[in-house]
């Protein structure tokens, strides 16, 4: 497959997306430093319609958590959706909630797009795609996908999530501090992936999640619990304020995450986490 044919969005990509996602309008560019800068810039003027989708081919300043850069060369996916809240029915309390099902949503496309064409007997040997919380998404031990949340001032009622996915950019060309943590689809498979089709998969995962009677449901919290990398394992939590070491016991019911220490579980709502 030709470059132009899996790693550009050409107008019939656009319309594909428009027309077979919940995505209401696009904001579309070539080469733009970060969508989520774009989307913060969108969001503070009226006349968009949401879900509004902040698309680029090439993200040269992306951004990640915390004082983070988002690397992300030729083949990878980056884009922003931004959701009206209220029409969406997520209140304010839900949206960690919503964090973590953005990072379910990459999960359940990543799967889907990896069974393609693959014989029923051979689904058990796929490369294995987890969720290390909160929201990071793993393929087979590495991080194949970021996502960034994020509530900009002057934005009421819209909640921004930003999605990296490492989709036809080979590892090899990635920075060495990233080289051993990361992968990517074509570095797991040996095959190229259309961003456009991976990006359709993410987005309808996404708005079937976020469905009223869908959303946060025992389903959910089952798909996450299945996908939890970090369970059964010694990590440390840093929140901010201090560094706490345990052993993971999953994620409460409302998806707070469950650290064993000294025989008691805490619940943490957030935090960096260290694998010991
Ligand atoms: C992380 O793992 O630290 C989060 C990474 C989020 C990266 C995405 S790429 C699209 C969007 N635009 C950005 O600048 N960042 C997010």
């Amino acid at each position: 497959m030709s470059d132009l044919t899996v790693n550009c969005f050409r107008s019939q990509d656009l319309r594909a997306i428009r027309s077979e996602t919940f995505v209401e309008a696009i904001d579309f560019l070539p080469r733009l430093g970060s969508t989520n800068d774009r989307a913060i810039e969108l969001m503070a003027s009226s006349g968009t319609a949401y879900p509004l989708l902040v698309l680029t081919e090439s993200q040269t300043a992306g951004r990640g958590r915390g004082a983070n850069v988002w690397w992300s060369g030729r083949g990878a996916l980056t884009f922003s959706i931004v959701l009206a809240t209220d029409a969406n029915q997520l209140p304010t309390e839900s949206w960690p909630q919503v964090s973590l099902t953005a990072g379910l949503a990459v999960c359940e496309a990543l799967e889907e797009l990896l069974s393609q064409g693959v014989p029923p007997a051979s689904l058990s040997s796929l490369p294995t795609v987890q969720l290390k919380w909160p929201n990071d998404v793993y393929l087979e031990g590495r991080k194949i996908c970021g996502i960034l949340v994020e509530v900009p001032p002057k934005s009421s009622g819209k909640l921004l999530v930003g999605i990296g996915i490492n989709v036809n950019n080979s590892t090899e060309n990635a920075p060495p501090s990233i080289q051993t943590l990361a992968t990517s689809l074509t570095d797991a498979t040996g095959q190229q992936f259309a961003l456009t089709e991976v990006l359709i998969h993410v987005l309808r995962r996404l708005s079937k999640r976020l469905q009223p009677g869908e959303f946060w449901n025992a389903d959910v919290l089952n798909g996450w619990r299945q996908r939890c990398y970090l369970s059964h394992k010694s990590i440390e939590i840093d929140n901010g304020a201090r560094q706490v070491q345990g052993f993971c016991r999953g994620i409460d019911d409302g998806g707070a995450l469950q650290l064993e220490v000294n025989g008691e579980i805490q619940q943490h709502l957030a935090g960096v986490i260290k694998l010991l």
